[in-house]
């Protein structure tokens, strides 16, 4: 697993974008695996920039990693809405070569697409946040972890990490749809951006030792042969590494 330290978190942004960019050029049909959450924003604005500079989108397909249940994606909580505003409505994709799981449709036929979508073609470069206490995508530490698609029961360090986006916590939905942990390993790329004081123990397990623990389900992208995480300097300092 890489390691990229920038001096700033808006610069470890501009990496990840650049690294995705880089990937889009070589392979205008490129498959990525995305992510919510407040750490892509910064990435996502500058994938928007790249495009209006002329980077063409116009053949890639996503797919995301997960979805609240029982949100609609008109609701500006969901990750499909923040998928269409902060990314696919800047850039020349095809609204139809997105895939952001349904939180309200059949759940089995859901989970059945899902993992078509995953599987339809290998994902060329996976894009992760990390959760306070080490999830990916909603991968909670559980004694077992789940290989593919599912739903995820958040945990309460999780819903309370969510609640800024909502108008009270009791709001926050307490269930997910998310790539299992297997889906997540079986992109050929999987690129780790995190930032903030609140994430250092998860980053301190990720990169400071050589466990895997489903304790922090994060640790698993260690086993990736292709995996690289990118955090700031003061992460970097916070999380003890050198
Ligand atoms: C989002 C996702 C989550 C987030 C994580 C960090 O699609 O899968 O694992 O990456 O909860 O969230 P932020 O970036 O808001 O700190």
């Amino acid at each position: 697993m890489r390691v990229i330290v920038k001096g700033t978190f808006a610069e470890a942004c501009v990496a990840v974008a650049e690294i995705i960019g880089d990937l889009v050029r070589r392979k205008p049909t490129a498959k990525l695996g995305l992510a919510t959450g407040s750490t892509p924003e910064g990435v996502y604005d500058h994938l928007a920039e790249m495009c209006a500079a002329g980077l063409d989108f116009s053949g890639v397909t996503t797919v995301n990693l997960d979805e609240y249940r029982g949100i609609t994606g008109d609701n500006p909580v969901s990750y499909r809405y923040f998928m269409d505003k902060m990314l696919f409505s800047r850039i020349n994709i095809d609204p139809n070569n997105t895939y952001v799981a349904s939180g309200v449709k059949d759940l089995e036929e859901e989970l059945a697409r899902f993992k078509r979508k995953i599987y339809d073609g290998q994902i060329d470069l996976q894009l992760l946040g990390i959760g306070v206490n080490g999830h990916v995508g909603f991968n909670e530490p559980a004694e077992k972890l789940y290989c593919t698609a599912h739903v995820e029961k958040l945990t309460p360090s999780t819903i309370a990490a969510n609640a800024r986006f909502f108008a009270h916590e009791s709001e926050v939905p307490t269930e997910a749809l998310t790539m299992g942990i297997g889906d997540i390993m079986s992109a050929a790329a999987i690129v780790l951006l995190a930032g903030g004081a609140n994430k250092a123990t998860a980053i301190r397990e990720l990169i400071t030792n050589d466990f895997i623990t489903t304790a922090i389900p994060a640790t698993f992208i260690k086993a990736h042969s292709n995996a690289t995480v990118v955090i700031d300097r003061e992460l970097a300092e916070l999380a003890g590494y050198r």
